[in-house]
């Protein structure tokens, strides 16, 4: 594989992002950062930074873009000095979201002489963001995700390998989620179009099986690469 492949994938709330970055790393051999997972360690070990984020986390809000920026660029920066002539391939999962915090990373990758090669927007339809959401189903120990249709636990609400109860996220409240969509289509949507513009947007149908949208975004990234 070519080395340094920088990909961003982008998508609605509960559009799959999560299910699909962790496999699409791990077929790319790629470093996966998601600003969603980072913001909640920090909130269930409740930093500064979590304690400030939670605020806009429950609301359904974007946390604010320093708090954002400044994370991504402490954890890029340590990850490519480590990696001195080495392959410095990366997966962002919910970051950028927003052109202000889009501006601030295109500095950042410049600056280690990095660029996106390809942004994967996951489209699914909005009843199917409710369904996903609404039986999204997590493990408070490991953050195993579930879907109580399509990705059951073996055992009512347990967790498969921790085997403790399953939770529900704060943020899957169907008053929480539809700010979430609201603000996804207010902000990220500007940004897809930004990239599409560049020619760097692999539209995914994310309505598809799991299977199937992995198929896709792998079919997507060898074009884009
Ligand atoms: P984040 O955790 O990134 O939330 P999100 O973008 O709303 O996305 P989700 O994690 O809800 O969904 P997903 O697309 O990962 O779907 P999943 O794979 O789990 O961020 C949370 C919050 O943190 C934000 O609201 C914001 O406040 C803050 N934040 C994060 N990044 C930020 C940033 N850059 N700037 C500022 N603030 C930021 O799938 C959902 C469910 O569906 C699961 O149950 C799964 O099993 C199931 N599923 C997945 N794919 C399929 C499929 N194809 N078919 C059937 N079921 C499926």
């Amino acid at each position: 594989m070519k080395n340094n492949l920088i990909c961003v994938l982008i998508g609605a709330p509960g559009a799959g992002k999560g299910t699909q970055a962790k496999s699409v790393a791990n077929y790319y051999n790629c470093k996966l950062i998601s600003t969603g997972d980072i913001l909640r360690e920090n909130v269930e070990n409740r930093t500064l930074l979590g304690l400030e984020a939670k605020k806009y986390i429950d609301n359904g809000n974007l946390a604010p873009a320093q708090i954002v920026v400044s994370m991504i660029k402490n954890v890029v920066k340590s990850f490519v000095e480590n990696k001195a002539g080495a392959d410095k391939s990366l997966l962002f999962d919910g970051f950028p979201r927003d052109l202000e915090q889009n501006k601030l990373f295109e500095q950042i990758l410049d600056e280690l002489n990095l660029s996106i090669k390809g942004v994967i927007y996951i489209n699914i339809d909005d009843d199917i963001v409710y369904e996903r959401l609404t039986n999204r189903r997590i493990c408070p120990k490991c953050n195993r995700v579930y879907h109580l249709k399509f990705n059951p636990p073996k055992f009512d609400n347990l967790c498969d390998d921790c085997k403790v109860k399953l939770i529900t996220r704060e943020d899957d409240k169907i008053d929480v989620i539809k700010k979430r969509l609201e603000v996804y289509k207010k902000l990220t949507y500007p940004l897809i179009e930004y990239y599409r513009k560049k020619n760097k947007v692999v539209e995914i149908n994310g309505n598809k099986s799991a299977d199937d949208v992995l198929k896709d975004i792998i079919a997507g990234i060898n074009c884009a690469k």
